[in-house]
């Protein structure tokens, strides 16, 4: 079945992280949309117990058309990495602890790696990982579109770089040696598992800009 066209022009952004924020809506900014987050419109955070980043993608989008009575993208993402079976995966927000402090997270994930390295006999322990997102658009009728990108990569250390947020210091993109936090905006943009998502998205939802 042909995907739902968003033809609205006003749209919320489920999301309380500033980084994600920021970057949907430099996405976004190409199409004539207003976009909202809900933090402006102070809307609750539901509780993300879905398994699979596309199931929570839903969770959050379907919550938020509901109680603003608009359509809602919301992104789900995570950082899996190969060596740790995928983890943090969808507890990748988890991993900084109430006080969100992404330090703290891209430490745990280094010790872990490190645990692994000293528990196999080579030292050989892959530390190639891929960030993974599901964007989900909802309208207030219930009525959903979801689609899912990824971008490959290897975990780095120490954390270097300040742009971009969460675990963008550690993880080198494949085919560069610089992590998502040292690239501008545009250049992450150009290979992002979001502007991977993203591109799905907008392909089957919107008009050409
Ligand atoms: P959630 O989708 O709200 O559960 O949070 C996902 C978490 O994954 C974020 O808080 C970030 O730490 C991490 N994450 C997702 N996308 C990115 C990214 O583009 N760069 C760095 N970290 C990311």
């Amino acid at each position: 079945m042909a995907s739902r066209l968003f033809d609205e022009k006003k749209l919320v952004i489920a999301s309380h992280n500033p980084g994600k924020v920021r970057e949907i809506g430099e996405l976004l900014a190409p199409f004539q949309v207003e976009v909202v987050s809900a933090g402006d419109l102070s809307l609750p955070e539901p509780v993300e117990d879905g398994e699979t980043f596309t199931d929570n993608a839903k969770i959050k989008a379907v919550a938020a058309a509901a109680a603003a009575n608009l359509p809602a993208l919301a992104d789900d993402s995570g950082l899996c990495v190969h060596g740790l079976n995928d983890q943090p995966g969808v507890y990748s927000a988890r991993w900084a602890g109430p006080t969100k402090d992404f330090g703290v997270a891209m430490q745990k994930v280094e010790q872990a790696l490190v645990a692994a390295e000293k528990n196999d006999e080579a030292c050989e322990v892959d530390r190639g990982a891929h960030f993974a997102c599901a964007l989900t658009l909802a309208w207030p009728d219930g009525h959903t579109e979801s689609f899912e990108g990824q971008v490959q990569g290897t975990m780095a250390w120490p954390p270097t770089g300040s742009k971009g947020f969460g675990y963008d210091p550690v993880f080198v993109p494949e085919g560069h040696d610089q992590t998502f936090a040292e690239m501008e905006p545009e250049q992450k943009h150009a290979m992002s598992h979001r502007a991977n998502a993203f591109q799905k998205l907008v392909e089957a939802c919107f008009e050409a800009p």
